[in-house]
């Protein structure tokens, strides 16, 4: 079958570790099945793996993709669920399992004609979505959505800042946000980004790093390093920083007197359970929140896809179809 994969660990140039070609049809075990793969979304995750972060070489080649929406072997449209790994004693939270892993970090993923996966992780695509809003739902949609609604320890009405508005994570925040009944703030380092983030429903946008008009009850990070200072002098006293990602680098100082003596939180969250991605979709079928698409490509285009993650250069999601 037609995949797109990682071919070995390539830190200072990642696409030079992409590879797009003839890989092995999936040999589901016991208890897989087999989706045919209609659409697939990109994440960050899919550039860390070219750069060799998270995943050893002995992994390698692997087939790239958390995310996607297809069609089962019964011919049932579902949204697959990018996590594997045990709930059982964990409160049916799959992503507490320390032996869990994402798909294309053990087994191939999704940018593939067709992806094996526990028959467990399926979820009923809502006939409301299409494949390629579905498809984005597994990785960046059920992190932003744990993140504002399980995370955060926020009640609606609250003030939540996102960090980085242009970004998957950080569009999925700035919708669901919104839609969950949250004032939401959001920084960009590009104008045209600021202004597209208004168009999506953020309440106010400024300059990273710039002073706010007052102090927000939590902030949404993603971005890491770049913006970590500023996070901490965005909370009011007693707030919260919900972290998922660092993107721009995961060292930064911890300024650990501005953390006790303002009484502030930090916690961290990752994707989001089976069930909950089942919530997700069901929330979007209730409103009329459909996630920002930056672009949507054939699979065989997909170089053009990671280029643009690499550079920064989104607005959203890229997509890929078959
Ligand atoms: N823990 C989890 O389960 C989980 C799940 C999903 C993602 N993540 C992580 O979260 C991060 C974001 O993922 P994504 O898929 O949303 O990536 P993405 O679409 O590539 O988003 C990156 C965003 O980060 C901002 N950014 C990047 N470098 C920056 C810098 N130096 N200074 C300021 N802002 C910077 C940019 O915002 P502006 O250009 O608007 O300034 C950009 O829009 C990644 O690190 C990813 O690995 C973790």
């Amino acid at each position: 079958m037609f995949a797109v994969t990682a071919a070995k660990a390539s830190p200072e140039d990642p696409l030079a570790a992409l590879r797009l070609g003839d890989h092995p049809d999936p040999a589901p075990p016991d208890g897989w099945v087999t989706v045919t793969v209609k659409a697939a979304s990109l994440n960050h995750h899919d550039v860390w793996t070219l750069r060799g972060v998270g995943i050893s070489a002995d992994r390698l080649p692997i087939v790239l993709g958390c995310d996607a929406a297809g069609v089962d072997e019964d011919g049932n449209e579902v949204i697959v669920h990018a996590v594997l790994g045990e709930g059982a004693g964990r409160g049916g939270d799959e992503t507490l399992d320390p032996s869990r892993s994402l798909l294309s970090e053990r087994y191939d993923g999704t940018f593939a004609e067709k992806v094996a996966v526990p028959r467990g992780n399926l979820v009923p695509k809502p006939a409301g979505l299409s494949f390629e809003q579905a498809a984005c739902l597994p990785t960046a949609y059920l992190t932003a959505y744990r993140m504002l609604f399980a995370k955060s320890g926020l009640e609606p009405g609250a003030t939540v800042l996102v960090q980085g508005a242009g970004g998957g994570v950080a569009t999925a925040l700035i919708l669901l946000g919104r839609a969950g009944g949250y004032r939401v703030w959001v920084t960009s380092r590009s104008e045209e980004k600021r202004a597209r983030a208004l168009e999506l429903g953020a309440d106010q946008a400024f300059a990273s790093g710039s002073r706010l008009p007052e102090r927000v009850d939590a902030v949404m990070e993603t971005v890491g390093q770049a913006t970590w200072a500023h996070s901490l002098r965005a909370l009011r006293p007693g707030g919260r920083i919900v972290a998922s990602g660092a993107t721009s680098g995961a060292a930064p100082p911890a300024e650990l007197n501005r953390v006790f003596f303002l009484q502030l939180s930090v916690v961290g969250s990752t994707m989001g359970s089976r069930d909950q991605l089942s919530r997700l979709a069901t929330f979007l079928e209730q409103t009329v929140v459909r996630p920002r698409i930056d672009r949507s490509l054939p699979l065989a285009q997909a170089r053009n896809g990671f280029a643009a993650m690499s550079s920064g250069d989104l607005f959203g999601k890229v997509v890929f179809t078959r």
